[in-house]
């Protein structure tokens, strides 16, 4: 969703700008602009398209030049993708960029129009411009204060005034923004990326603080004025992990991260040879007692959840229902204050999985969210908080967070399980060291990459395709169908090998291939029937299986071996030939890999 920049310093802003704006891509956009003071006056450069466009822009109409503006990448929400429509919004006065949305800008701007207010755009952030104009009448941080009274929804904002040409005025409510300070001037941003290259101090920007930045120094205060001293927090990310470091793709990066990114994200949760949550405040004696765990998360993350309800409710024998988050924000779930309710995000801004945290602790109910981004809102609001280290992830589709999730989800099982006595403290021992061998056993898949490259090749003129499998298979697969979906825009489905033959089996012909993923022992004959069922339909078949089981070679047309390991392990094997099957098939099909068509990163509006 939309990137917000700002900077104010010693340096040519231009290039900090564009340099931030093109960190945080990855959000997704589909216009950008900047707004910079040159000689006490705003000057405005935006378009729609990519930062190459705004950069081709400035070349031809003239590079703007000073030491204070703002930034940003628009994804569009109210009002297509135009130069327009482009941030920044204002008038030669008033400038900003805004990311997330105003519920109640139509009235606001029937109020406007009544004052003689005219608009351009068809932005609800044009409304929060031209509110500001309203009540402005020479301090700043009081006319932000009027107009965040006013306005319903959320925001983040990044705001320049002509009359003070060496201040960036920021404020934010439910869409994140953050701070940065360095010695040579200050910034604003949406994400710790976007300044990692000039500095890793930054302070979180809490609900409706105001945030004035000039070169020396940052000033935070809240609604009434009163000055807030606040803590300033380090960056562990460094600005190498940002950056694509010789792969071609971050996607590619990123996969081949997922070994290091598990090892660190679960060495600290592992002591003594048996899983500790306890660091994140969840002690064994809480965990055993909640009623029933709802899950609840958007995209991949949700798929993160599946695998972990198999995983608990087979090794733990709890109920576990996973949502989507917007569907359980409004289905009134039936959640009690015995239950447990897990948030998983990798960005921990995501609108609809915040609004079901909001919703799990007004009922009473423990909220816990697994989260890679620090500080964000989602860590932040929930009771409990584990957080997976994959470090930034930059590519739109997400390959190593995923796998980071399922290992929280592997420890919460292998702990609940334990602690409910279901398993011994040997088979936990166990179990905890076959998810520490993970990582070694997943470099040595990474180099099933030509295979995989091999298999894309073989679906790249696919208009369709079917990824089948049973029980954990198929909560994996729903993984890898979407990541194929999402980056190579083939359609495809998953579905439960054994439903196929109610219905779906119709589809079958020679054009549909079929992804099957059989790495369950107790349920691999049963695959292997659904395989041989689609095969003799036409259907080409690459299955995803596990050492001994591949001797039935005639069964599939092309396969992936994995090592073996136990049953419940699997699937943190075989997401590495699903997410290299959809990536080398995007890369064939010559698709934009890290910035998929239409899809937002970080989806901060509903
Ligand atoms: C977007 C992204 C997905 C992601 C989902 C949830 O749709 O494109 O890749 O899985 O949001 O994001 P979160 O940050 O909450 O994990």
């Amino acid at each position: 969703m939309c990137g917000i920049v700002g900077y104010v310093g010693r340096e040519d802003c231009v290039d900090i700008l564009v340099d931030g704006l093109q960190k945080l891509e990855y959000r997704g956009y589909d216009s950008a602009g900047i707004a910079v003071i040159q000689n006490n006056q705003i000057v405005v450069k935006k378009t729609k398209g990519r930062l190459s466009d705004l950069t081709e822009k400035m070349k031809e109409e003239g590079r703007p030049k000073g030491f204070c503006g703002i930034g940003h990448t628009r994804w569009a929400t109210h009002g297509e993708p135009s130069d327009i429509n482009s941030h920044p919004h204002g008038n030669k006065r008033i400038s900003i960029v805004h990311n997330g949305i105003i519920e109640n800008y139509r009235e606001i701007k029937e109020f406007l129009i009544a004052q003689g207010y005219g608009f351009e755009s068809e932005t609800d952030t044009e409304t929060v411009a031209k509110l500001l104009d309203y009540y402005y009448e020479g301090d700043p941080v009081q006319t932000i204060i009027n107009v965040i009274k006013e306005v319903r929804g959320a925001y983040a904002l990044g705001i320049v005034f002509r009359d003070f040409p060496d201040k960036v005025f920021a404020v934010r409510k439910d869409s994140p923004l953050i701070v940065g300070t360095s010695e040579n001037g200050n910034f604003i941003a949406s994400d710790v990326p976007a300044i990692l290259k000039y500095t890793r101090d930054y302070y979180l920007l809490e609900q409706n603080e105001i945030a004035t930045l000039s070169a020396d120094g940052v000033k935070f205060c809240d609604m009434y004025k009163n000055e807030i001293k606040k803590e300033i927090q380090t960056a562990d990310w460094d600005l190498d992990a940002a950056e694509k470091g010789g792969y071609e793709h971050f996607m590619l990066k990123e996969i081949n991260e997922q070994p290091t990114a598990i090892r660190t994200t679960i060495s600290p949760r592992i002591v003594d040879g048996m899983p500790y949550l306890e660091e994140s405040g969840m002690t064994k004696e809480m965990l055993k007692n909640y009623r029933r765990i709802f899950i609840v998360a958007c995209g991949t993350a949700m798929h993160a959840g599946l695998v972990g309800k198999y995983v608990i409710e087979k090794m733990a024998r709890v109920e576990v229902t996973v949502d989507i988050a917007s569907e359980f924000r409004y289905r009134d779930p039936l959640i009690q204050k015995e239950d447990l309710v897990i948030l998983i995000s990798q960005s921990g801004e995501t609108a609809d999985t915040l609004a079901a945290l909001k919703l799990a602790k007004e009922r009473g109910a423990t909220t816990m969210s697994v989260v890679n981004v620090k500080g964000s809102s989602i860590a932040r609001e929930s009771d409990i908080v584990v957080y997976t280290h994959a470090g930034p992830e930059i590519s739109v589709a997400s390959t190593k967070a995923y796998a980071v999730q399922l290992s929280i989800m592997y420890l919460l099982a292998f702990e609940l399980a334990y602690a409910k006595g279901v398993i011994s403290e040997e088979e936990c021992r166990r179990l905890t060291k076959e998810l520490e061998n993970i990582p070694e056993k997943i470099e040595e898949i990474l180099v099933l990459k030509e295979r995989c490259q091999f298999i894309a090749s073989r679906l790249v003129s696919s208009e369709s395709l079917l990824y089948i499998g049973r029980g954990l298979d198929y909560a994996l697969s729903m993984e890898g169908s979407l990541k194929l979906k999402e980056i190579s825009y083939i359609h495809s489905e998953s579905y439960a090998a054994g439903e196929l033959k109610h219905g779906t089996i119709s589809l079958i012909t020679e054009d549909m291939p079929v992804i099957a993923v059989a790495t369950q022992s107790d349920l691999f004959e049963k695959t292997l029937s659904n395989i041989k069922e689609v095969k003799a339909r036409g259907a080409k078949v690459t299955m995803i299986c596990r050492e001994g089981t591949e001797d039935d070679k005639s069964v599939a047309n092309h396969l992936v071996v994995l090592p073996n390991m136990d049953d419940v392990m699997m699937p943190m094997l075989a997401l590495v030939p699903m997410q290299y099957i959809a990536y080398y098939t995007a890369v064939l099909k010559g698709c934009d890999v890290d910035k998929p068509r239409n899809l937002a990163k970080s989806v901060t509006v509903e």
